[in-house]
Formats: structure tokens, C-alpha cells, sequence
């Protein structure tokens, strides 16, 4: 299929070299970065980074080996031993002026993004908007970071907790979301006093030496260089020695499950921390009761925003029987209409772009075809897509409904794909949709659609037994949650909080102190030693 939007930046579109592209890289020192070469380089020490809409190359980037890794993390040690010095607030300053330089970045960012995991336009700017929302958070915790006081059980004695920067945090980023994910730990780390050594996809170096480059420089220019490091390497090179460095008290890590699994072994190994945000398979259920226009517009955005291509993607839908047919048959028709919007993410009116790769393409066709064979139906979609720029990895967003019109098992739906696949499902009793909604080994994040109080509270229960998900909305998709909330899920998507709330704690150490003020010695639990 061919839009109009996506001839019509045909012009811009971008392997390197073209005007606008070479432009766009000299405005975030891509062309000075010693890293990045627009010229082809053969070799195991260089990766060639792709524009998923051409399929042409963007830039090679030079790998950094062991001794390059081993270099970085122990100048970050020592980085580390000044930044904690500086106090808190005076750190938040640093993050401030960092906020600042990606707000006047935004439009460059964005289109970074979009030219290399191939984002929309706005979607590329809203994730930039993310690391300014998150240095904003980062700045105001820089004056909180707040230790309790508690009651001493001994008469005269003080008993508080203070928190206390770690270390140096290893921070492993996937390529969907190529900065974002990074701030939220880089800017939270920084307050607390800690440094960050970045391990980004090697889908998306580009977006990380431009983003890292903002951050150190701004970082430098107040007398703070090396707080915010960047390590471009393979995992054999790069990420399994530093998730065996024991330099590195904490290692957040953005990805699949099966990295997480990796990561948290090894990790564990040494006895270091993990923060682990790993696979998600997110379900939305529409119940009878629900505002359908809402929902329609929810679980589209959800399901094929970012072209399926976020952990917090809808990758399920469970439909009550009693609207199914008419809410399905309006889906079909939105999805329908869908295929005139696929294109060229910056081109104006594309809602949806390219996958990554030529792997996720793969991927994609695999589990329409295990759809398929277990009995589930394409309504709409399930193949690739051609708009204009027919070389690059576009599929059109896809509608399988479950065996039995939807009351069947689907085992292909218990995988997280990377691609705009939902799975839709009907159901009678709420419980029900619940319990299997519940069913699959992932719990990121979750979604209802009811105007029932009952049933929203049902799915919010204070027992735990409604939404066992990290995330659990009401009237809101599972997709594009605020920086102010703990990010992160249960079950096989690791455990771990990222972003807002008290997240901050895990890039801190918590220490115990107690003050004996009285002058005597007198032991806890009624202890005589005398
Ligand atoms: C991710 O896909 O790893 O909630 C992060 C969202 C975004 C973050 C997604 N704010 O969809």
C-alpha cells in the first residue's frame, strides 16, 4: 500500500549523507563523535546501524572492547569518590541544567529516534519529553531523599535512617526505548550520588552517544565530567563482564526476560543488586459496562502505538460476550483504517512505522503463523506491509481472534512478540477474564475499561486478587504511563521499580544509625552484660 504521507518525505528520508540527516547529526555532534563514522566500516570492532524504514545504512559505530569497558569502570570508581562529596542538592543543579539542555534538544532527539528505531514523530519527542519530565523528578527528590526517624526502644538514644550513595550503577538499555529508559536511571542515580556506566542497544547507539553527550557535557561544563558514562560493546565483549564487575553494586536492566534471567544470575552470583524491567504481555479487558468510544481509542493506541513495540504494549484483548461482536466489529473497521497510516514515521499523519529489524519482521510472521495453527482466526492484517519506502521492516498492525470466536486457548499469546499483534478474546465472567488475564508468566502492566465502581475495584482489589501486574489502570490503556509512578512489573518481568515514586532507593545504600546521647551503655532487648 502507498501514502501520501510517506511520498511525500520520501525527499528526507534517511540514509546517511542525505542533507537533512548529515545536518540533523552535526546538531547532536554526531559527525565529531571519534565513535560514529558515516563512511562503511568493515570489521568486528564496528556495528552498522540501520534506518528500519530504508533499510539503508545511518552510521557504523566503533565498539568498545574489554580493556576499553575496564578502563571506563574504573575511572567511574573514581568519579564516584568526588560526585558523592558534592551535596545533593548542589548534584540536583547538574540534573536541572541537564533537563534544560534536553528540553532545547527535543526536536533533534525525537528525530534521532525516529530516523534510527523508527518512532513516529510525536512519539520520538514524548520520549525526550520523558527524560525532562524525570530530571525535573530528579532535581526536587535532590531535596528530599528522606531517612526516617524512629522511636529508640533505650531511653537517651536516637535511632534514624539515612540513605547514602552506592556506586557506580551499570545501566543496560533496549532498543525501544533508547533514551528514556537511560534517564530514568541516570538522572535518579546522579541525585543519589551515584555515577552510571551505560551499556545501550547496539540498535540504537546513535540515540545513546547523542543523549550521553548532552549529559557529560553539561555534566563537564559544571566540573563534573565522567558522572554520566557510555560503554557501546557487545555482550561478550562488554555486557558480561560488567555484569560480573563487582565495582558495580547495582545493574538495571531493560530487555527480555531470557537477558533478565542471565543478568540476575550472574548478579546474584556476586551477591550485587539487580533492577530488572524484563518482558511484559499486557492485557486490556472491556467489560459490558464500559465507554466503548474510549476503550476503541485506548486499546488502538495501546496495541499498535510504537508499532507494538513497548513493553507496556496491549498485546491481549479480553472482550465480555456481550458487546463483543459489536466492539470487535468497530476494532476491525479501526484497524481497517489503519492501513492508509502506515509509513514513514516522520512524515506527517504515519501512526504507525517500521519494526526494528528484518529479525522482527521474522518474529512477527512466526507467531501469525502459530496463530494460525492453533486455531485463531486474522480478522484483519498478518502480513507485511509495502508503503513507500518498501525496503524497510513494515507489518500491518494485526487482529487475531482466539479459537471458538474467542473462548478457545491461544498458547501463542503467552509470548511476548515484539509487533502490533493483539489477541482478542471474549469472556463471561469477570473473574474469569481476571484469572486470565493473570495466566501468563509476564506482569507488567494491565488495563480495564467499566464505568462500575464495583468492578473497577474488583480489578484494583486491596487483597491482591485482581490484576497481578506491576501496572493495573482503570479507563486508561496499559501503554504510556507517567514518570511519576514506580515503573515495573511482577512475575518473569523481574520485580524491579523504575522512574518515579521511591524508586530512588535502589540507586542508594540505607544505613541504620543509632546515637546513644545518655552516657551510659544500655543494650537493646533488656541485655545485661555486666
Ligand atoms: C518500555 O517499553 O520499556 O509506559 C518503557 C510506557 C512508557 C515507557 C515504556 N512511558 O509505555
Amino acid at each position: 500500500m502507498t501514502t501520501s504521507a510517506s511520498q511525500s518525505s520520501l525527499a528526507t528520508l534517511g540514509a546517511s549523507g542525505t542533507d537533512s540527516t548529515s545536518a540533523l547529526f552535526a546538531r547532536l555532534g554526531l559527525d565529531r563523535d571519534a565513535r560514529v563514522s558515516l563512511t562503511a566500516r568493515e570489521g568486528s570492532s564496528w556495528a552498522m546501524t540501520e534506518n528500519p524504514t530504508t533499510g539503508a545504512p545511518l552510521a557504523w559505530v566503533r565498539l568498545d572492547q574489554a580493556a576499553d569497558y575496564d578502563r571506563q569502570a574504573a575511572e567511574a570508581v573514581e568519579t564516584f569518590n568526588a560526585w558523592r562529596l558534592v551535596p545533593a542538592p548542589a548534584r540536583g543543579l547538574v540534573v536541572r541544567a541537564i533537563g534544560d539542555a534536553f528540553r532545547q534538544h527535543k526536536a533533534d532527539l525525537g528525530e534521532l529516534i525516529s530516523l534510527e528505531v523508527g518512532k513516529i514523530r510525536s512519539e520520538g519527542q514524548g520520549e525526550i519529553q520523558e527524560i525532562v519530565d524525570i530530571a525535573d523528578f530528579a532535581v526536587g527528590l535532590s531535596r528530599q531523599l528522606p531517612g526516617l526517624t524512629l522511636p529508640s526502644e533505650r531511653a537517651g538514644h536516637r535511632l534514624i535512617e539515612q540513605w547514602l550513595p552506592l556506586g557506580v550503577v551499570g545501566v543496560i538499555s533496549a532498543f525501544n526505548f533508547p533514551a528514556a529508559v537511560w534517564a530514568w536511571n541516570a538522572c535518579l542515580a546522579a541525585v543519589a550520588g551515584d555515577g552510571t556506566i551505560w551499556k545501550p542497544s547496539l540498535l540504537a547507539p546513535l540515540t545513546a552517544i547523542a543523549c550521553n553527550r548532552i549529559a557529560d557535557e553539561v555534566a563537564t561544563s559544571m566540573g563534573h565530567p565522567g558522572v554520566f558514562r557510555l560503554v557501546i560493546g557487545t555482550d561478550t565483549e562488554v555486557g558480561e563482564r560488567m555484569i560480573a564487575d563487582r565495582r558495580l553494586p547495582l545493574i538495571s536492566a531493560t530487555g527480555s526476560c531470557r537477558m533478565g534471567r542471565r543478568v540476575g544470575q550472574v548478579v546474584a552470583q556476586r551477591l550485587g543488586r539487580t533492577l530488572l524491567e524484563l518482558g511484559g504481555n499486557n492485557a486490556c479487558i472491556v467489560h459490558k459496562d464500559a465507554d466503548l468510544d474510549l476503550a476503541l481509542a485506548s486499546v488502538v493506541f495501546g496495541a499498535v502505538g510504537t508499532a507494538g513495540q513497548r513493553c507496556t504494549t496491549t498485546r491481549r484483548l479480553f472482550v465480555h460476550e456481550n458487546i463483543a461482536p459489536a466492539f470487535i466489529a468497530r476494532l476491525e473497521k479501526a484497524y481497517r483504517s489503519l492501513s492508509t497510516r502506515i509509513g514513514d514515521p516522520r512524515a506527517e499523519g504515519t501512526l504507525i512505522g517500521p519494526l526494528v529489524n528484518a529479525q522482527a519482521v521474522t518474529q512477527f510472521e512466526y507467531a501469525v503463523n502459530a496463530a494460525r495453527q492453533q486455531g485463531g482466526r486474522v480478522l484483519v492484517g498478518g502480513g507485511r506491509a509495502s508503503p513507500a519506502a518498501a525496503q524497510g521492516h513494515f507489518v500491518e498492525p494485526t487482529l487475531i481472534i482466539a479459537p471458538s470466536d474467542g473462548s478457545g486457548p491461544l498458547p501463542i499469546a503467552s509470548e511476548e512478540t515484539f509487533a502490533p499483534i493483539l489477541y482478542v478474546f471474549t469472556y463471561r465472567s469477570l473473574d474469569d477474564a481476571i484469572a486470565r488475564q493473570n495466566s501468563v508468566d509476564q506482569g507488567l502492566s494491565s488495563s480495564i475499561f467499566t464505568e462500575s465502581m464495583r468492578v473497577s475495584e474488583r480489578f484494583l482489589s486491596p487483597a491482591g486478587n485482581g490484576s497481578d501486574c506491576g501496572i493495573a489502570n482503570v479507563n486508561c490503556g496499559t501503554s504510556g504511563a507517567e514518570i511519576g509512578g514506580a515503573f515495573g512489573g511482577e512475575k518473569d518481568t523481574g520485580g524491579g521499580r523504575e522512574s518515579g515514586s521511591d524508586s530512588w532507593k535502589a540507586y542508594m545504600r540505607r544505613q541504620t544509625c543509632t546515637i546513644n546521647f545518655s552516657g551510659k551503655l544500655e543494650l537493646a532487648q533488656g541485655i545485661r552484660f555486666e
